[in-house]
């Protein structure tokens, strides 16, 4: 008989397993995110602001929409998303050129998503979204409305062109 005291917990071989196997998937995914927020700079489309989807062709920056130089290299483009175009459906840009798009629709729902790159995301009347990309490699990048939003969608596409 043992006069051993200290307490002790008795856990299955096979729970303890899974028990290691949850703590590292938890970071895993710790560090995938981090990785690629901050060392890849991947980013999550933000909403930035509200518009009225009826008045906002006629006021404010999508009444003039396109794209717009803020520094050598650093733009902002203005989208407006109606059915079934993107207005407007093309942007030209120099290669290494960061581009911020901002997106709205004075219709429907529709979405922004622009082949090759990290760039997709939900198009919401009323609702402005974000989304920021870098264009390293020239090229024609294709941008598609890849939510169904009527009879014309598969007609709704753009393109980013990238010159070198
Ligand atoms: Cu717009 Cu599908």
């Amino acid at each position: 008989m043992t006069t051993d005291s200290k307490p002790s917990m008795h856990i299955d071989p096979y729970e303890r397993g899974w028990i290691i196997a949850t703590i590292i998937l938890l970071i895993v995914f710790a560090a995938a995110i981090t990785v690629a927020g901050f060392a890849m700079g991947i980013q999550v489309p933000a909403p930035a602001g509200r518009v009225n989807p009826q008045t906002v062709a006629q006021e404010g920056q999508f009444a003039t929409p396109g794209l717009r130089e803020l520094a050598p290299g650093k733009y902002e483009a203005y989208i407006l998303a109606q059915i079934w175009r993107f207005d407007p459906s093309e942007i030209t840009v120099p290669a290494g050129s960061e581009v911020m798009f901002y997106v709205t629709s004075k219709d429907v729902q529709h979405s922004f998503s622009i082949d090759g790159t990290n760039v997709n995301m939900q198009i919401v009347p009323g609702q402005i979204s974000r989304l920021g990309h870098r264009f390293d490699t020239p090229g024609e990048y294709r941008i598609v409305c890849a939510e169904y939003c009527g009879s014309g969608h598969a007609a709704m596409y753009g393109k980013v062109i990238v010159t070198p």
